[in-house]
């Protein structure tokens, strides 16, 4: 891998060297013949390179040698032919050196395994024009003598330990060409010197830890090619006059800390072929005159706070091929002239404040990845039309209002229609409950203080099969624990003491008290609708394997011997998302972080299911999902429809319907998927974001469309939790763009929905949150190691 990148490197400066002639630079083994060729034609002393010109060694070089490897660590002896008295230093015998008329010209040994450091006797190399030892492991300073070598044109010292500063001194060599000092762990600032050597065409000093300033001076190097300086610290203002780079190929910032706008004389950079100032602090505006660069093939400002329009001059980059501006404020309309771009290959205008309608064209080529978490933008997928004629905004807004008020009386009726069927329907349901009870005498009562079903016989424990703990009853009854931490028999489960939790189309959940005081949450499933005995203990077993961190683990099953089918699970104390976000008192507060955690810790349980487990979850809702003590979200109740008879199962889905977090296309496929499941997800992430219950009556609309219908006012603060709006200067962009990525999700269209994991890989961009490990939640006893994250 390494080294592929490093070939295409030495490819890179093979190339550029036809370009710019210097003497010894860019050796590669292979082709060496054509490198000697091209030596001898370009180089002034080129009947002198020869690898053996007949002149010892001189005394300086030859001590120099004997000081430069005594500094250095040679593990694998590359070094070992440097062994006489100097005489084959210069007759092509010493690994790595050449000469011409018994001086070192070049050094170089990359790929070495060599650590130690560079001497500071380099200086003794008078005639030295290349240093390359990329890719060792030296460590140290660059030594300041290396800016005493007149003759010194390339310095590849990349992929190395090297520490400190960049000498200044090295802005004295009046001939140097090339500076790599890439991925090492460089600190300091960039020395203005460098400005000095005038023939300096290529730097790159990226992967550092570099901090301070471009250096004005550096503006002066107008031979600049490359300037490489991404992954470091560098932070104020770029130099306002950075258009003076006109050879300027390359300029590579990304990931630093660079405050200020972008200097109107950047359009002065006719030469720039790529701009890459990804992931810095800049603002303002981009200049107009942009447009006047018409080299340019790859132009990424992603992750910046670049405000203004996209100027119309964009599109005479008649050379563009990538155009990145995502996560930036662009506002305003997406000009038309882009689509004029007939090179243009990528496109990411995302999570911007764009608005209006996306041309035509461009719709057509690029899909609405490029231009999603844009609220007021439309027309980029067919689920967001521009509406034909745009109306006067006043219009507009009364025309919504009248529809609105339309649409929620005959919600109303409908909403109260189906309340009355579901009423029915619950009474039916209880009713046959009641009677099938009574035909088989089961006498247990339920409800407080009650035993979950009746007292079974006493069971005796059989042997350990396939990691879990069967036990079998007397009467045909069976306890299989999963794993380890609770240990409990037949008898002691159906012993204890319970307590109605909650009750849901699956059954019944009891929060049991066993008599050692240690407390389990058994989930009673209706008979009814389970499945066969043989089929359901297949699937159960599988459930039973489930390990991560943010699902609730299935610890045991029980099968009765009447065909009661009790799941027990760890009892989490504070109880559901909705309990926890909707039934708190005014004084507790739920911060931000908080909220996020729980958000990336769905997003994460989700991904574990869809992608290791191949569950889709069908009825994910805010009281399905459990909060334990150290807030992280823990999802319940997945993989039960697979328990549950294919009626059951559909049942569920128009339940969650009612609660308002069906994917709109299940009204009529009945069968969830993975776009559905994350349009739940959607739902309950702007339930965290509103802290309004899907279930609330909003005017009738459900929570995805109160919250689209705010959001297109203009009023976008109005729909966040007033407790989170008291951090809104410090978290208002995460919020921002958590509602945005939340009203993705619930697109209408289930192709315009991400998958799980682009939410969670959004989420994790938009807010950094720890994973919550194993040994925090405590919760991953005995489960594969391999199933947490
Ligand atoms: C020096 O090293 C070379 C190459 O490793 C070897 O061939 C030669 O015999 C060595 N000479 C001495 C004097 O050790
Ligand atoms: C600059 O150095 C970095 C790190 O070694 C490398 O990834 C990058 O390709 C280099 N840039 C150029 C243009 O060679
Ligand atoms: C660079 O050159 C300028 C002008 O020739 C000179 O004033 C300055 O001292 C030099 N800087 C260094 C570090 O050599
Ligand atoms: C550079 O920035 C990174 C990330 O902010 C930080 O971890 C590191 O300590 C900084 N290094 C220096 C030398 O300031
Ligand atoms: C671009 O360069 C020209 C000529 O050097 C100069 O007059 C002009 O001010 C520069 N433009 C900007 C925006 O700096
Ligand atoms: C732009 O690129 C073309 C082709 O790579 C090159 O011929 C031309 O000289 C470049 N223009 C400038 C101003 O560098
Ligand atoms: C650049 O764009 C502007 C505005 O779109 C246009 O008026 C101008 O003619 C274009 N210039 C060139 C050289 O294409
Ligand atoms: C959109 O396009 C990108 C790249 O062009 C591709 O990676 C992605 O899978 C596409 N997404 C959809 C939803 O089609
Ligand atoms: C654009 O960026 C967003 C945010 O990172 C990402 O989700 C989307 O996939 C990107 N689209 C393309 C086409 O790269």
């Amino acid at each position: 891998m390494l080294n592929e990148t490093q070939k295409k490197k030495e490819k890179w400066k093979i190339q550029s060297q036809k370009k710019h002639p210097i003497c010894g630079f860019g050796l590669n083994c292979k082709k060496m013949v054509f490198l000697v060729q091209l030596l001898m034609i370009l180089c002034h002393q080129a009947s002198s390179l020869k690898e053996w010109d007949g002149v010892v060694i001189t005394q300086a070089d030859y001590q120099g040698l004997q000081a430069f490897k005594n500094e250095l660590i040679d593990p694998k002896g590359y070094l070992r032919s440097w062994n006489d008295s100097g005489f084959g230093a210069c007759s092509g015998g010493w690994a790595g050196i050449k000469c011409a008329k018994g001086q070192v010209i070049v050094i170089q040994l990359p790929w070495k395994s060599l650590g130690g450091r560079i001497t500071e006797k380099i200086s003794q190399f008078q005639a030295l024009r290349k240093l390359s030892l990329h890719d060792n492991f030296i460590s140290g300073l660059i030594p300041t003598s290396l800016g005493f070598l007149p003759n010194l044109r390339g310095v590849q010292l990349f992929n190395n330990r090297l520490s400190g500063s960049i000498p200044p001194s090295l802005g004295l060599c009046p001939l140097l060409q090339t500076l790599d000092l890439s991925h090492n762990s460089l600190t300091g600032t960039i020395p203005p010197s460098l400005a000095n050597s005038t023939r300096l065409y290529w730097v790159n000093l990226s992967y550092n830890s570099l901090q301070g300033q471009v250096p004005r001076e550096l503006t002066r190097s107008n031979r600049l090619t490359l300037l490489a300086l991404q992954y470091n610290n560098l932070s104020e203002s770029l130099p306002t006059d950075l258009g003076k780079l006109s050879n300027l190929r390359t300029l590579d910032l990304s990931h630093n800390f660079i405050k200020g706008s972008l200097p109107s004389s950047i359009s002065n950079m006719s030469s720039l072929n790529t701009l890459n100032l990804e992931s810095n602090n800049l603002v303002g505006h981009l200049p107009e005159n942009i447009g006047n660069l018409h080299n340019l093939s790859m132009l990424n400002l992603r992750r910046n706070r670049i405000d203004g329009q996209i100027p119309q001059s964009i599109g005479n980059l008649s050379s563009l091929k990538h155009l990145d501006l995502s996560f930036n404020d662009f506002k305003g309309e997406i000009p038309n002239s882009l689509s004029d771009l007939l090179t243009l290959s990528f496109l990411n205008v995302s999570y911007n404040k764009l608005s209006g309608s996306v041309p035509v064209e461009l719709s057509q080529e690029f899909n609405s990845s490029s231009f999603i978490g844009n609220l007021q933008l439309c027309g980029f997928s067919p689920s967001n039309p521009c509406q034909s004629q745009a109306p006067s905004p006043s219009f507009g807004i009364s025309e919504e209002a009248k529809r609105g008020r339309k649409l929620s009386i005959k919600d109303i009726i409908l909403i109260a229609a189906g309340t009355l069927l579901v009423i029915m329907l619950i009474l039916c349901c209880i009713l046959l409950y009641c009677l099938i009870r009574k035909r088989r005498g089961v006498s247990k009562k339920e409800g407080e203080g009650a035993a979950v079903v009746g007292r079974a016989p006493r069971a005796e424990k059989g042997a350990p099969s396939g990691g879990q703990e069967v036990e079998a009853g007397e009467a045909g009854g069976k306890l299989v624990h999963f794993d380890g931490p609770m240990v409990f028999t037949a008898d002691d489960l159906l012993c204890a003491t319970a307590e109605i939790m909650g009750k849901s189309t699956y059954g019944t959940v009891y929060k049991a008290t066993l008599e050692d005081g240690s407390e389990v949450a058994v989930k009673r499933l209706r008979e009814k609708i389970t499945k066969g005995q043989k089929e359901f203990e297949a699937e159960v077993n599988l459930l039973g394997k489930i390990r991560h961190p943010n699902l609730l683990a299935l610890r045991a099953y029980y099968l009765g011997p009447k065909g009661e089918k009790l799941l027990v699970f760890d009892y989490i104390p504070k109880g559901s998302l909705a309990t926890f976000l909707h039934a708190r008192g005014p004084e507790t507060r739920i911060d931000w972080p908080t909220r996020m955690r729980m958000i990336q810790g769905m997003a994460r349980g989700l991904f574990h299911l869809h992608n290791n487990e191949n569950i889709i979850h069908g009825n994910l809702t805010s009281s399905n999902v459990l909060i334990d003590d150290n807030n992280n979200a823990k999802i319940s109740d997945y993989g039960l429809s697979r328990l549950m008879t294919a009626s059951a199962a559909a049942n569920v889905i128009a339940t969650a319907g009612a609660l308002g977090y069906r994917a709109p296309e299940l009204s009529k496929l009945k069968k969830a998927n993975t776009k559905t499941d994350v349009y739940s997800l959607g739902v309950i992430i702007l339930e965290l974001l509103t802290g309004k219950s899907p279930g609330e009556a909003m005017n009738g609309v459900d929570l995805p469309q109160w919250v689209a219908s705010i959001v297109k006012e203009e009023w976008t603060n109005e729909v966040f939790d007033l407790e989170l709006m008291k951090d809104a200067s410090t978290i208002g962009d995460e919020l921002l763009n958590t509602l945005k990525l939340g009203l993705h999700c619930v697109d209408p269209s289930p192709s315009s929905r991400p998958e799980i994991q682009q939410v969670l890989q959004q989420l994790e961009e938009i807010r950094t949150v720890d994973a919550v490990t194993a040994t925090t939640s405590g919760d991953d006893g005995g489960g594969d190691p391999s199933a947490s994250e």
